[in-house]
């Protein structure tokens, strides 16, 4: 009886593949539900319990956005960059929410309970820490150091430190000890692979978030891994190649993308700017 119900005007047709099949991603995309729309993001509930699908839009924002654009091509690239960090993280036993890509902008992750903190990873000074510390942007740290932000549009997600987290509670001990083992492994392996293509990894934000495997609490990487949320240098030249190139007016966001995904073998050499057909 389901299986009559099932049945799809176009399953005969697709056997002899004399026409070209609708994905099962493509059909589901038409009843889902949306979740959360952010400012880079949409989220929609996943074909499984426990799966949610991320929608990568072209919206820029910088500065709690007060500053916005819709930059063609940005969502594209940052979800093929993000599944491509996210793949090695889990191929070296980092564990992240990157489950596969389904299409030019979506990919299906794994939902977890966001920790409400952005972990920020510097390695050399750069933005808000050269503003509040006085250090001229550029300058090598005396070592990798890990910043709290608590995950709040409204109050600009401001610096907070462990005592605050402890003692509001947006984490545990046990927690704080996890996050900082995987924000440094991020750190270790997105500054390796940068330096090998001739990039210095500035500084990054992850989100962490909690899933439960047979009950029991785990750690994992979520969110996106994106120029969006790096600071990139050219190692010759210095040149930006991350959303600064949005927040200063630095020239095109997109080909300032595009040529991080080159180096990195994750668009061909040849490609320019990956053009967004209107399906997706
Ligand atoms: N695996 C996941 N499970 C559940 N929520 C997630 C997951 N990955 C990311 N998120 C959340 O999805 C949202 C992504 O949307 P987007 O990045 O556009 O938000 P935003 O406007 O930047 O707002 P926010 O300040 O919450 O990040 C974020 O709130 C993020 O915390
Ligand atoms: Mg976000």
């Amino acid at each position: 009886m389901l299986a009559t119900l099932r049945r799809l005007p176009y399953e005969g047709a697709m056997r002899g593949d004399s026409f070209p099949r609708p994905s099962l991603e493509r059909s589901h995309m038409a009843r889902r539900n949306k979740i959360y729309e952010g400012k880079a993001k949409i989220l929609y509930e996943g074909p499984e319990p426990g799966t949610i699908v991320q929608y990568f839009k072209d919206d820029a924002t910088a500065f709690n956005a007060q500053k916005k654009d819709v930059i063609e091509g940005k969502g594209v690239l940052n979800n093929r960059l993000s599944e491509f960090f996210m793949t090695g993280l889990n191929q070296i036993g980092v564990p992240t929410h990157f489950i596969r890509r389904l299409n030019m902008r979506e990919q299906l992750v794994r939902a977890c309970e966001i920790i409400p903190l952005e972990i920020i990873v510097r390695n050399f000074a750069a933005g808000s820490m050269s503003k509040r510390l006085g250090i001229e942007e550029g300058t090598q740290l005396p070592r990798p150091i890990v910043e709290y932000c608590f995950k709040n549009d409204e109050l600009g997600d401001p610096l907070v430190t462990e005592e605050h987290i402890a003692a509001f509670g947006w984490a545990s001990q046990q927690d704080m000890d996890d996050i900082l083992s995987l924000a440094l492994r991020v750190n270790d392996y997105m500054s390796g692979l940068m330096y090998g293509v001739g990039i210095k990894l500035i500084d990054f934000k992850i989100e962490i978030g909690r899933v439960y495997e047979n009950d029991y609490p785990r750690l994992i990487v979520a969110d996106e891994i994106s120029p969006d949320s790096c600071r990139l240098w050219d190692i010759e030249t210095g040149q930006k190649l991350d959303k600064d190139v949005f927040r200063r007016d630095l020239g095109s966001l997109t080909d300032a993308y595009s040529e991080v995904a080159r180096r990195l073998g994750v668009i061909p050499k040849t490609a320019n700017v990956i053009k967004p057909t209107l399906i997706n």
